[in-house]
């Protein structure tokens, strides 16, 4: 894949939750036939996780960079991360070849690839840059733990980071809410679900091996792990206890 100016395609690839299956076909096809890829790394010369999922996928010769990218809320300072990140995918793609920067779950939640994304088109406006999306968490926790994320005409709720005082305020806003970086906060969510008569459950490294999930949110208080994500869900009007047909959406899957 080049593109018009002759230098490599740079591409955001979701490679999904962990397990290397849940690559989607069209991100392998892009890992075979990257030239340079490149990868977060939680610190500086750290391993990267999106990396040990992909590596039986490149090719050989496939240069492997990674970048860290500061935990800051310094505009500045990822701004400048995000600047020297693209300007080292553009220096990359040049030598022609494809170009991937790898990222967890979708590439276009929550990601560092819609910063990189656009910082590469404002360094260079005609670079042919494009996304490969991607498994996200959120759908292997729901898979891991066989509960919809949201069903028939139900709202859902995607809570980025820490809940507000009462988390449980949110669930009046939704009947579904996905709670990610979910593993500093879980005595918090556990006393708003239990408020608010919701049922919790978090899951943890969905679809690796070491995979877990626990409905007594307190029992994880103390392990803090960032690959931990809380699915609440609130019955309603939509969701019969009595075993009924939720509400749904006549079209629905008949699209
Ligand atoms: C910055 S967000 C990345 C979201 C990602 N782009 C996606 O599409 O799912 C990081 C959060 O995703 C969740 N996460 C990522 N991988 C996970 C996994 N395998 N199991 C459970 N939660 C996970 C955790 O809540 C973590 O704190």
């Amino acid at each position: 894949m080049s593109g018009a100016t002759g230098t490599g395609v740079i591409h955001g690839v979701g490679v999904g939750p962990g397990d290397p299956g849940l690559l989607t076909v069209r991100a392998v096809e892009v890992l075979r036939s990257a030239g340079a890829v490149l990868a977060p790394a939680p610190h500086r010369g750290g391993d990267s996780l999106a990396l040990s999922i992909v590596r039986p996928y490149l090719p050989a010769g496939c240069e492997v960079h990674t970048a860290h990218f500061p935990m800051t809320e310094r505009r500045g300072e990822l701004r400048a991360a995000w600047d020297e990140a693209a300007a080292l995918l553009l220096r990359l793609a040049a030598a022609g070849a494809p170009v991937a920067f790898i990222t967890l779950g979708d590439a276009m939640l929550y990601s560092t690839w819609s910063y990189l994304h656009a910082a590469v088109r404002r360094l260079a406006p005609d670079a042919d840059v494009r996304t490969v999306p991607g498994v996200t968490a959120m759908s292997a926790c729901a898979a891991a733990v066989g509960r919809p994320l949201a069903e028939g005409r139900e709202p859902l709720l995607v809570w980025p980071d820490e809940p507000p005082a009462d988390a449980g305020e949110l669930l009046g806003l939704a009947p579904n809410v996905v709670f990610m970086k979910a593993g500093r906060h879980l005595p918090a969510l556990a006393t708003a679900a239990q408020r608010s008569g919701a049922d919790a459950v978090a899951v943890r490294r969905a679809s690796r091996p070491d995979e877990a999930w626990t409905t007594e949110l307190r029992e994880w208080a103390a392990d803090r792990e960032y690959f931990t994500t809380v699915l609440m869900h609130r019955a309603g009007e939509d969701t019969p206890t009595d075993g009924s047909a939720p509400a749904s959406d006549p079209e629905e899957e008949h699209a």
